[in-house]
C-alpha cells in the first residue's frame, strides 16, 4: 500500500509547482546596490523572443553567448564583457552600460541608437530576464539568462510563462546552443592575461 500512495503524492508535485511567475512580477523594479552586486559575475544567454525585426535578426544570429557584468556602484555603470558566437566565430566585445536605478533599466549607447532593457528579477536568483519595449506589441522582446550554460526545464518554464505574460507564443522563442560556443579559448586567454597582469603588478 505504501507505493501507490507515494506515487500519488509525487504525481501531484508538478501541479503544485506550476505557475511560478505572476505576471505582475514582470514589471521592472528599482535597481539597488544589492541588485548590482548580485548581477556582477558570469551569465549565459539562453533564449529570447523578439518582435522588432532588426533586433530579431540580430538575436537569431547568436549561436551561443556568455558574458561578465562588473557593476560600479558609485558611477552607476556596468562593464559588459561579452563572448557571443556568431557564424561559428567568437566575436568578443566590451562596453559600458548605464544603470538607471529608478526605472530599473540598463542602457547602451551606440552611434545613432540607444538600447534600453529593463531588468526583471525572478524567484530563482540564478536566472533573470531583460525586457525591451514591454508596452509595444510590434517591438516587444524579452531575453533569459542563467548562471549555467544550459537552463533546467523548470527555469525554461518560467521564461515561457513570462513570454505568455507579454502575450507572446512559445513558438516565438529562439534558443542558443551551448555546443556551438567558440569563445571558450578566448575567455581562457583573457583569464591568463589578467592573471599575468595581477602577478606583475
Ligand atoms: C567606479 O568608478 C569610479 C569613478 O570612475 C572609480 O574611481 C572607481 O575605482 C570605480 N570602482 C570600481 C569598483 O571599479
Ligand atoms: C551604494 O554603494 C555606493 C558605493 O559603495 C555607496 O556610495 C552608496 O552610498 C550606496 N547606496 C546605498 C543606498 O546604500
Ligand atoms: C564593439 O562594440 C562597439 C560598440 O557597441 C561597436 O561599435 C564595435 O563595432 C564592436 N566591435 C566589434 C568587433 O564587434
Ligand atoms: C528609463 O531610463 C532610461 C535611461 O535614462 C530611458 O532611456 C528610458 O526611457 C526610461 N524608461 C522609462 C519607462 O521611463
Ligand atoms: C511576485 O510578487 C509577489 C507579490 O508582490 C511576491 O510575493 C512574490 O514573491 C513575487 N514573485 C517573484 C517570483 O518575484
Amino acid at each position: 500500500m505504501m507505493l501507490p500512495w507515494a506515487l500519488a503524492i509525487l504525481s501531484l508535485l508538478p501541479l503544485m509547482e506550476a505557475q511560478k511567475l505572476s505576471c505582475a512580477n514582470l514589471t521592472a523594479t528599482p535597481i539597488t546596490n544589492a541588485t548590482l552586486e548580485w548581477i556582477s559575475g558570469k551569465w549565459f544567454y539562453i533564449a529570447s523572443a523578439v518582435r522588432n525585426p532588426k533586433y530579431k535578426q540580430e538575436a537569431q544570429a547568436i549561436q551561443a553567448d556568455f558574458f561578465y557584468f562588473t557593476a560600479n556602484l558609485t558611477e552607476d555603470t556596468v562593464l559588459l564583457r561579452e563572448y557571443p558566437t556568431v557564424g561559428d566565430k567568437c566575436i568578443y566585445n566590451s562596453s559600458y552600460l548605464k544603470v538607471q536605478r529608478e526605472n530599473g533599466s540598463f542602457s547602451h549607447h551606440e552611434v545613432g541608437r540607444e538600447y534600453v532593457v529593463y531588468l526583471v528579477l525572478l524567484q530563482d536568483p540564478r536566472t533573470f530576464i531583460f525586457t525591451a519595449y514591454p508596452e509595444d506589441k510590434q517591438n516587444q522582446g524579452l531575453s533569459f539568462y542563467t548562471d549555467k550554460p544550459e537552463a533546467t526545464q523548470e527555469q525554461l518554464e518560467v521564461f515561457h510563462e513570462a513570454m505568455a505574460c507579454m502575450g507572446m507564443q512559445k513558438s516565438e522563442a529562439m534558443y542558443t546552443d551551448w555546443k556551438k560556443d567558440q569563445c571558450g579559448p578566448l575567455e581562457k586567454q583573457h583569464e591568463e592575461e589578467r592573471k599575468k597582469r595581477t602577478e606583475e603588478s
